[in-house]
């Protein structure tokens, strides 16, 4: 195969949802048919338990055990398919909008009963922010839930984004019978199994045949749906899609592997091959000779004695090779791989070659940060790993003053790997450390201490966001820091960050400083 075909073949995306809509289910499914996996159950769960939320170390456990399933490479037909699994639990939200830069496209699940809810709001930004372009399964049509109709307006206001069902639900719950498929055109009957896959039947919507399947009353209800959705809804562009303007959408119901095939089917058909990459220096088309790629996430071993991390590398250009030196620009410096893994469904087995779309994980012992790029020699520097305001903040002190170069080189590690964000304050030089949620202040505490022999102390401080800011108008700028002075601090590339106190502070300041911009993520 020509490196063209071999990067035209690949599929590289996220599921996204709120915990409990079935992301895990429906990736079970999505294995199944690739063949990946062989029984419903195999795929260990990414989520975190409820129960576990106060223990930490449990939660590291069982991410530890997701690091194999964090990526799952199979082949589907034609198609090689690279699903980047991203953590449910919320705290890690930050490591979820990392992957999210390191895909082409993704898959959105919405439970029909509970609608869009407030974490799949937060990453459909993201995605709209990358344009990144969206499908949306809407899950659980076994079980009652909204009217298919106002779940449609309700995904449209609240996503902002424009839908198209390309299938129409044949009622749902226990008289739920199918979907008529809007986009093979073909009615798929519900038979209600874990394991068997939907009984299809082609046929145009108008046939007699629709009677004969689904009895009079239901299939003058479904023609009056296709006709209203025809009307309503603009015809399926698949233009529009690749660009992040409309999104598809399929009912089904992950869990009795219903909608699952069709969903996947018409997504290997429509969704994109892997995308051209901006970089600072230029766009870096995937299908160049020469190879490049970029650090997206850094998994830690949480074993104290085996202090090593799994640097996760998107290839966004020509062909990654094992024992073939690269650049590692941030260094100016040659490095080669010997044991590169591959991550195929369950297992991580050493690679050979990957090519553009492909994810390939580094053993690591401290050389990469988030956001490093490798090339075949070329100086390049990919852009687009934003860090977004965190949502809460503490001092960092020192509580062992014998200990604080190993406190020092210890935060500094752990904000390369992306564990959190550090911010200097300009005025007294006190550290602060902005998370997404409480969870990460342990996690820091405990690696601090297991792994660098130091100690840290939390201190609280109240602060409502950290925005970035700037201005044409350096007067301004200047006034504005000269008056916030205790409140203007450096984030980690020494950008100035504003630290807002409260929502009403913000907004004075953004009234009295009109030529200010205040941004919430970095990458503006
Ligand atoms: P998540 O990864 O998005 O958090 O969700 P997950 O797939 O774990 O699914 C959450 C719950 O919803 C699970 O039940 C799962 O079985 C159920 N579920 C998923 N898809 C469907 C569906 O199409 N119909 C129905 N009725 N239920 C579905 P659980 O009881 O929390 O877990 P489990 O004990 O079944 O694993």
């Amino acid at each position: 195969m020509t490196l063209k075909e071999e990067i035209q073949r690949r599929r590289t995306f996220a599921i996204i949802s709120h915990p409990d809509a079935g992301k895990t289910t429906l990736t079970e499914k999505l294995l199944l048919f690739g063949g990946a996996i062989h029984v419903a159950g195999a795929v260990k769960s990414n989520k975190i338990r409820k129960t576990a939320t106060s223990d930490w170390m449990e939660i590291e456990k069982q991410r530890g055990i997701s690091v194999a399933t964090s990526v799952m490479g199979f082949e589907y037909e034609d198609y090689k398919i690279n699903i980047l699994d991203t953590p449910g639990h919320q705290d890690f939200a930050e490591d979820t909008y990392r992957t999210l830069t390191a895909v082409d496209s993704v898959i959105i699940v919405v439970d029909v009963a509970k609608g869009v809810e407030a974490q799949t709001r937060k990453l459909m930004e993201v995605c709209r922010m990358r344009k990144t372009p969206v499908m949306i399964f809407v899950n659980k049509m076994d079980r009652e839930g909204k009217d298919a109709f106002d779940i449609l307006d309700e995904l449209e206001e609240e996503l902002q984004i424009a839908v198209r069902p390309l299938s129409c639900p044949i009622d749902m719950g226990e008289r739920f019978r199918g979907v008529y498929n809007l986009y093979h055109r073909s009615l798929d009957l519900y038979q209600p199994s874990k394991q068997m896959v939907t009984e299809s039947v082609h046929l145009e919507i108008a046939s007699p045949e629709l009677e004969k399947h689904i009895g009079d009353g239901l299939a003058k209800k479904l023609r009056g749906d296709v006709e209203l959705i025809t009307e309503v809804y603009p015809a399926f562009n698949r233009e529009a899609y690749l660009e992040g303007r409309l999104a598809p959408v399929f009912f089904g119901s992950a869990l009795n592997n219903f909608g699952v095939k069709e969903l996947l089917d018409c997504f290997v058909e429509i969704a994109p091959s892997p995308r051209p990459v901006q970089s600072e220096e230029r766009i870096v088309n995937p299908y160049e000779e020469a190879f490049s790629g970029f650090v997206f996430k850094i998994h830690a071993n949480m074993d104290p004695n085996h202090r090593s991390c799994i640097a996760f590398v998107k290839v966004c250009s020509g062909k990654f090779g094992r024992n073939v030196n690269y650049k590692h620009v941030r260094f100016n410096r040659l490095m080669k791989f010997s044991s590169p893994t591959a991550f195929m469904a369950q297992k991580k087995e050493v690679l050979d070659e990957a090519f553009a779309g492909d994810i390939v994980g580094l053993p690591d012992n401290g050389n990469f940060k988030i956001g490093d790029t490798l090339t075949s020699g070329e100086d390049l520097h990919f852009k687009g790993l934003p860090s977004f305001s965190p949502e809460m903040f503490k001092y960092i002190e020192n509580a062992d003053p014998m200990k604080a170069k190993q406190l020092q080189k210890g935060i500094e590690q752990l904000m390369d790997e992306g564990v959190a964000q550090l911010f200097t304050n300009q005025f007294n030089g006190r550290k602060i450390i902005g998370t997404v949620g409480q969870l990460q202040f342990e996690v820091i505490q405990y690696r601090l201490l297991h792994e660098y022999g130091a100690q840290c102390r939390w201190e609280p401080i109240h602060l409502y966001k950290a925005c970035w800011i700037e201005s044409d108008d350096t007067a301004e700028l200047d006034d504005f820091k000269k008056r916030k002075y205790q409140f203007m601090a450096h984030d980690k590339d020494g950008r100035d960050v504003f630290l807002a106190e409260s929502n009403y502070l913000l907004m004075m300041a953004q009234q009295d400083f009109k030529h200010i911009r205040f941004h919430f993520n970095s990458e503006f």
